[in-house]
């Protein structure tokens, strides 16, 4: 797997604000938003795309555009539901599929409680979105299921993550070809014995929906 930190001023800026416990929840979505349109910029960096002939009112020159079949966006419910605005902002034509996912706060094990993704995903470029990458146990699962359905190339784009999840994901996905491509903003210090990230954010979920 290849780790991509995004070290931009205003990443650090926008998650400082989405760290501190005061932040609404409004605030909090609108952040995270805009963290993902900025993280979405690096995340992109090798999206398909073919040349194609256009006009300027000048003169003929080749430009690019996307290729087909479009790129799949697949947010990890609920949390990374407030990611996909600012994914699809730059990449309107994108299709989005749904994997819902749920960590047991005591044993932190994952549970798929929801899918909604084409059945067939041989050579799809897919772009998973979730904020919060703790113990790798939800990316990990989500990306097993996605390779399972034949996705080739995979990026997963989190808003933070834990050492211990980044070592998990790097030992769980070690064999998939080409390798996975990690984006966060942060790598941050540790997990704490809840399975929470230090310094982190909290719950994203709850932050963003409230609690449940
Ligand atoms: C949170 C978060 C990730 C997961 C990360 O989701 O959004 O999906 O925990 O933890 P992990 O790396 O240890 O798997 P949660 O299960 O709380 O669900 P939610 O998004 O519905 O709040
Ligand atoms: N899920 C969250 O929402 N926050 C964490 O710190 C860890 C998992």
């Amino acid at each position: 797997m290849r780790v991509h930190v995004a070290d931009h001023p205003l990443i650090a800026h926008k998650l400082t604000y989405l760290r501190d416990k005061r932040t609404d929840s409004p605030t909090f979505r609108r952040l995270a938003e805009e963290l993902m349109t900025l993280l979405a910029y690096e995340a992109t960096r090798e999206v398909r795309v073919e040349p194609f002939e256009i006009e300027t009112p000048v003169a003929p020159t080749t430009g690019i555009k996307l290729s087909n079949p479009k790129p799949l966006i697949v947010p990890i419910l609920r949390a990374g539901l407030g990611m996909l605005e600012g994914m699809v902002r730059l990449l309107p034509s994108a299709e989005v599929g749904f994997l819902g996912m749920q960590r047991d706060e005591e044993t932190l094990a994952i549970t798929t409680y929801a899918s909604r993704l084409p059945e067939d995903l041989t050579g799809r470029q897919v772009y998973v979105l979730d904020p919060m990458l703790a113990t790798g146990g939800s990316m990990g699962d989500a990306i097993q299921f996605l390779v399972d359905r034949g996705a080739s190339n995979i990026t997963a784009v989190c808003l933070l993550a834990a050492p211990e999840g980044i070592a998990t994901l790097q030992a769980r996905l070690a064999d998939i070809d080409p390798p996975v491509t990690l984006v966060t903003g942060s790598i941050d210090e540790k997990l704490n014995e809840h399975g929470y990230i230090v310094p982190g954010l909290g719950d994203a979920g709850d932050r963003l929906y409230g609690v449940v």
